[in-house]
């Protein structure tokens, strides 16, 4: 959500941007059918010089492979992505959310990353972009990633990967009872199982003792000495390669702010934080660039300050130099839930 304010002092309820996504709607699996089966994966390696934006304009790019140059404010940043996959329809729109009795002098906006495509929508293809082209330029032949059961990170990543060819790899965390069922074909496991993710289950339990990184490396272990060629992908795809996509996402604003007719400067981001990347990658480049609204996050899970280190921590492994505490605002949303 972007908020616009013509005022100063930045209460949070004087807003004027939110970021949103959808889930995948059982009744699309025709069509989800139908695109798997008359879609021949292909690659396409764009040249440096090819002039991209161009060929995002008019839709030629999607599922392309590109050499990546980061906005001028982020080119001191380390280390920078080599290449960028295309995989979500971007540009999103941003339009004005005309909600009744806002505070006087208050606009609300949305940007609309729930249209970043249907299989993939979401934030969750942002990160892909790089995660991905990075998976690749590894080497890669076979994706894993991990989540809740219905994780729509999880859901993007097994689209992407067949996509790309790669076979993916899932650990999907669920109760102790349904753990050694067959999770079925509901949400985002009927998609997962459309395009032939492998799907093992783990109870809430073992995922709290081992947690996700363990967890990961011993299906990386296992498939490494199968033969295969695994590339891990964490949690929401929050690490700091992912954080990229988020920072991409904000020269995208700054470049609709600046091509759009309409005078219009947010003053603050509101966004909802699970795993961290988001918040890390809108935060910065908010920072950094001519955007400079203050990124507002509600957490769905863990405490503001787990968030605050953990964004940091993304942020140090860019070496961008900055305090999370100074680019990002995260409140428990189940705090005001309760209240
Ligand atoms: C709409 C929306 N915004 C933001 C997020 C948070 O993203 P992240 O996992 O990078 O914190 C999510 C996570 O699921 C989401 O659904």
């Amino acid at each position: 959500m972007l908020c616009n304010r013509s005022f100063p002092i930045p209460p949070i309820n004087k807003v004027t941007a939110v970021i949103t996504q959808h889930n995948v709607h059982h009744h699309k699996r025709l069509d989800i059918l139908r695109l798997f089966q008359s879609h021949q994966t292909r690659t396409m390696e764009v040249e440096a010089n090819t002039n991209s934006s161009h060929m995002r304009a008019v839709g030629l790019d999607f599922l392309t492979k590109k050499a990546y140059t980061p906005p001028s404010w982020a080119s001191h940043i380390n280390p920078i992505p080599s290449h960028i996959f295309s995989l979500g329809h971007l540009p999103t729109p941003i339009h004005k959310w005309n909600l009744p009795n806002l505070p006087t002098n208050t606009e609300v906006w949305l940007k609309r990353d729930d249209l970043s495509g249907m299989q993939l929508s979401g934030n969750k293809v942002r990160k892909l972009e790089f995660l991905m082209a990075d998976a690749v330029a590894k080497g890669a032949d076979c994706i894993i990633t991990i989540g809740g059961i219905q994780s729509n990170h999880c859901r993007a990543t097994a689209v992407a990967a067949k996509y790309l060819n790669l076979d993916c790899y899932l650990i999907l965390r669920t109760s102790k009872v349904l753990v050694d069922q067959d999770p079925g074909l509901t949400g985002n496991l009927l998609v997962e199982r459309l395009v032939g993710a492998h799907v093992e289950l783990i109870s809430k339990e073992e995922y709290a003792k081992f947690g996700s990184g363990d967890l990961t490396n011993l299906l990386k272990e296992r498939l490494l000495k199968e033969g295969r060629r695994p590339y891990v992908i964490p949690v929401g795809g929050s690490n700091s390669l992912g954080t990229w996509g988020y920072i991409e996402a904000i020269r995208e604003i700054e470049e609709q702010l600046q091509s759009g007719t309409d005078k219009v400067k947010f003053d603050d981001i509101v966004v909802a934080c699970g795993s961290g990347g988001t918040i890390a990658g809108l935060g910065l480049g908010s920072w950094l660039s001519s955007l400079k609204a203050k990124v507002r996050a509600f957490s769905v899970c863990d405490d503001p300050d787990y968030f605050y280190d953990y964004v940091q921590g993304l942020l140090d492994g860019l070496e961008a130099g900055v305090d999370s505490r100074d680019i990002v605002n995260v409140q428990n949303v189940r705090v005001w839930a309760m209240q």
